[in-house]
């Protein structure tokens, strides 16, 4: 079976982990948001082939770049996502250009931070819209911060791409919003029928949820039909928390009296960390199920030893055998030196989307005989129609803007024993 590990995590956010586990810091992180890049925005001019090629037969883009924004949080402890989502958009851009980008033209990766809540997201949508002249957006990281400026981008006809919002009702939000993140009705029940085919005795379960996030909210609800509808077994409690906790001891102490024999948790990453440790620590021994926010292995620094075990479904596996996916894996291990997680290859594959639908829009009508708002109109016409062979398997999406996604895994965390370093462990 293989693994990947990852044994490196930033300083900024290894400092505020730190701090959200209670362990004293020098002086409060600060990270600068990414400055914008100041793109241009799409010109008339053709650019110049060039002749070289490169290992796949394509020339490598020139000419003025497409300006794609990528509006994830770059900070705050949501960063513990948005900083894989980084990684996954700029291998992407690399990637793409490096084979031909848009008909010859290169797209450019436009970064705005959104930081970890509603109202950064919105500036960062502005931002990207208004000034930076972006022909679409990949983003935000939440769906609580998706509900909040969707709406925006919707109302300015921008085509959204939500790289990791996994809430019932994002591509309802509007016409131009669509998602590359298969909702949790996909993806959740996966994690709960493998616990119960590791431990065929769970009668006893007991769900958290974050109830200060929407997607949280959502994934919980999926989670708890699970229990009682699908697999007939006995839901002896709902317990709540905040993002923003730290401290777990009602809820872990509430746990520890009912003895389940499976809990689930529904949050983000530090929160659910933190929350899986501290459950662990007063002696919860039973299986733990982790949903989309814990699937990332930003989670590991937080719960350390104490991850190992997790059950968390997943969107997509870095083992996937086909040649985008083989070819995606090699570009992010070259450049972060680890294995791709879902966060990752979601945010690559979202570019790839408007890469290949841009590609197909200009060969129907010319990107530069368009102005801004009707290309972006007739961007999100075709990203809509298109189908896409990607890492996260062949994909298009419902006439609402939902992936149409077939595969699916579930992943055990693997901590080493002095929790130093993990890996999420395949398991289906
Ligand atoms: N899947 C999480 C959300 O939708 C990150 O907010």
């Amino acid at each position: 079976m293989r693994t990947f590990v990852a044994r490196t995590v930033p300083l900024f956010l290894l400092l505020s982990l730190l701090a959200s586990c209670g362990a004293p810091t020098a002086a409060t992180p600060t990270t600068a948001p990414a400055a914008p890049t100041n793109a241009a925005a799409p010109s008339p001019a053709a650019p110049e082939p060039t002749t070289a090629t490169n290992a796949s037969g394509a020339a490598p883009a020139t000419g003025d770049p497409i300006p794609i924004g990528i509006a994830v949080a770059q900070t705050s402890n949501v960063a513990l996502f948005g900083q894989e989502q980084v990684a996954g958009a700029q291998v992407a851009e690399a990637y793409f250009n490096q084979n031909g980008g848009v008909n010859g033209r290169p797209i450019k990766v436009v970064l705005q931070d959104t930081g970890g809540d509603e109202a950064g997201t919105i500036n960062a949508f502005n931002a990207l819209i208004n000034n930076d002249k972006v022909v679409a957006i990949v983003g935000p990281t939440l769906s609580q911060q998706a509900f909040a400026a969707d709406p925006i981008a919707d109302k300015a006809g921008v085509p959204i791409i939500g790289p990791s919002n996994t809430a019932k009702g994002i591509p309802e939000i509007g016409d131009y919003i669509a998602r590359i993140s298969a909702p949790v009705t996909a993806v959740a029940p996966n994690a709960v029928k493998a616990a119960l085919e590791i431990n065929p005795n769970i009668k006893k379960v007991m769900v958290l949820f974050a109830q200060n996030d929407a997607f949280s909210k959502s994934e919980t609800v999926v989670f708890q039909h699970t229990v009682t509808d699908t697999f007939k077994l006995d839901l002896i409690g709902v317990q709540t928390f905040q993002t923003t906790d730290t401290d777990f001891t009602t809820q872990a102490t509430n746990v520890l009296n009912a003895a389940p024999d499976l809990v689930i948790i529904s949050g983000l990453a530090a929160d659910s960390g933190n929350l899986v440790k501290q459950l662990r620590d007063l002696g919860y021994t039973g299986l733990i199920v982790g949903g989309n926010g814990l699937n990332t292995p930003n989670l590991f620094p937080v719960c350390k030893a104490q991850c190992d075990g997790i059950i968390v479904a997943q969107a997509y596996s870095y083992q996937a055998d086909t040649p985008i996916n083989q070819d995606f894996r090699a570009a992010f291990k070259a450049k972060q030196n680890k294995e791709p997680g879902q966060f990752s290859a979601q945010a690559f594959t979202a570019v790839q989307v408007l890469v290949e639908a841009l590609t197909a829009l200009d060969k129907t009508k010319k990107l530069a005989d368009m102005d801004l708002a009707a290309l972006r109109t007739a961007l999100n016409k075709q990203i809509l129609s298109g189908t896409y062979i990607t890492p996260l398997g062949n994909i298009s999406f419902t006439p609402p803007g939902d992936i149409n996604q077939q595969q699916f895994y579930v992943a055990r965390v693997k901590m080493s024993a002095d929790g130093s370093s993990g890996a999420f462990e395949f398991i289906k």
